[in-house]
């Protein structure tokens, strides 16, 4: 794995996210009270930026259309017919926040089933 430092804890407040570019990758970081989620940031529907999302329990709803997404998998929760987001390995040391930017992947299915 390769950790990235992305920002302090304190900069993503609880049940918020925040978008960060880098390169061509944009992710966005949610605090789901105290724990950090990545996901990708663009919404597989049409684009719209998750982390204006709101968050409820473990999911983000896309501020453009309302579609669910489960921040720990990246699947959607109601609309079986989206895509999937990539996931991104996230961690907290020191008080700042680490993501794996080479490890992103969507979830596949068939770990849900394991
Ligand atoms: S752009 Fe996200 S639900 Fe349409």
């Amino acid at each position: 794995m390769t950790w990235t430092k992305i920002t302090r804890v304190e900069n993503i407040p609880p049940r918020e996210g925040r978008p960060v570019r880098i390169g061509e990758l944009e992710i966005a970081i949610f605090n789901v009270n105290g724990r950090f989620l990545t996901i990708e940031n663009a919404c597989p529907h049409r684009g719209g930026p998750l982390c204006d999302g709101i968050v409820t329990g473990t999911a983000v709803v896309c501020p453009l259309h309302g579609r669910h997404f489960d921040l720990e998998t990246g699947m959607p929760v109601r609309a079986a017919e989206a895509k999937c987001l990539a996931v991104f390995p996230t961690r907290v040391e020191d008080g700042v926040v680490l993501v794996d930017l080479t490890a992103g992947r969507a979830f596949n299915e068939s770990e849900a089933a394991a």
